[in-house]
């Protein structure tokens, strides 16, 4: 069904623990979800796999970076996508059976290098951006078939992993601190996706991060941006669901612990607020559909 992209430029304003907390919340209503991690800092594979499965996968080249250079071949495949992707990730109970994993790799930096060197090999630009596009397509409805939910995590950068992954999205949620600071990088987000031509992948919303309640400047920001009020008009409508700036929050991070069902893991309060969310999703991906 739907491909989103947890995506802003700025970092550290909790694309990584939002992405996770959120497929793991769709998987825990049942649904097929797939968490994409496009960041070479690896943190949403490490969340969901640990380390020793992570390394797993890299020795067996089993990741985005492998699959990515699979699309650059003549042979990718619809069928070609799920050698790449781990099945049953968390650290909820047993892990979920139908949350699944693509890990990113370290590796993915040296992307841009077997970019360049495939593109040399075709007889012009036009006939290689068709060829990447064919594949593209071929992701897209293999994902688009298989998983209700495709979160993508993103690197704080238009890194060369998300010019291929970008246009194969339906819509992005852009996880933002309401500060200064992290309002511009999601402002010079948009400017940067309209500029690369990224313009049919939608804005889902902006999801309130880290918010803090006793910061005068955070409660305006959110107020002013529920108002429309310029330069907050510039944005994506928020979503009424703010995540606060919580340890229990952080906690959940840890890769090394584990936890009996997803309201133990990030308690009853925070469980409830991302299932708030999770319906928020799932309605403004079913509005924007009709
Ligand atoms: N709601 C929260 N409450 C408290 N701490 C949080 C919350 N969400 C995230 N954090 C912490 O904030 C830091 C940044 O979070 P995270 O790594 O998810 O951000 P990011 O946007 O993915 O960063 P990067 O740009 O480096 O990928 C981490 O230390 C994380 O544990
Ligand atoms: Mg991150």
């Amino acid at each position: 069904m739907a491909i989103i992209l947890m995506i802003n430029l700025k970092g550290g304003v909790a694309k990584t623990t939002n992405a996770v907390a959120v497929a793991e919340c769709f998987a825990d209503e049942g649904r097929q979800v797939l968490l994409i991690d496009a960041d070479h800092q690896c943190m949403a594979s490490e969340m969901l796999l640990g380390e020793e499965r992570l390394l797993r996968c890299e020795k067996r080249g089993r990741t985005l970076h492998d699959m990515l250079a699979a699309m650059l071949d003549d042979e990718f495949e619809e069928e070609s996508v799920p050698y790449f992707v781990e099945e049953g990730g968390s650290n909820i109970g047993s892990g979920y059976a139908n949350l699944h994993v693509l890990p990113c790799s370290l590796r993915i930096d040296d992307f841009e290098k077997s970019m360049r060197k495939s593109r040399n090999n075709y007889r012009s630009s036009d006939d290689w951006i068709r060829d990447i596009n064919k594949k593209r397509r071929r992701l897209r409805n293999y994902l688009s078939t298989k998983y209700d939910y495709t979160i993508v995590d993103c690197p704080p950068a238009l890194a060369i992993q998300l010019q291929v992954l970008v246009p194969v999205a339906d819509a992005f949620v852009i996880p933002s601190i309401p500060d200064q600071l992290s309002i511009r990088g999601s402002m010079l987000l948009l400017d940067r996706l309209r500029r690369a031509n990224f313009s049919k992948v939608r804005p889902l919303g902006m999801l309130w991060s880290l918010y803090r309640q006793q910061a005068r400047a955070h409660r305006e920001a959110v107020e002013r941006a529920a108002r429309g009020t310029p330069p907050f008009d510039q944005l994506p409508r928020p979503f009424e669901t703010v995540i606060p700036n919580a340890s229990k929050i952080a906690d959940s991070t840890d890769p090394s612990k584990n936890f009996t069902t997803y309201y133990a893991k990030y308690t009853p309060a925070f469980a409830r607020l991302y299932q708030n969310l999770c319906g928020e999703i799932r309605k403004r991906v079913n509005s924007a559909r009709q």
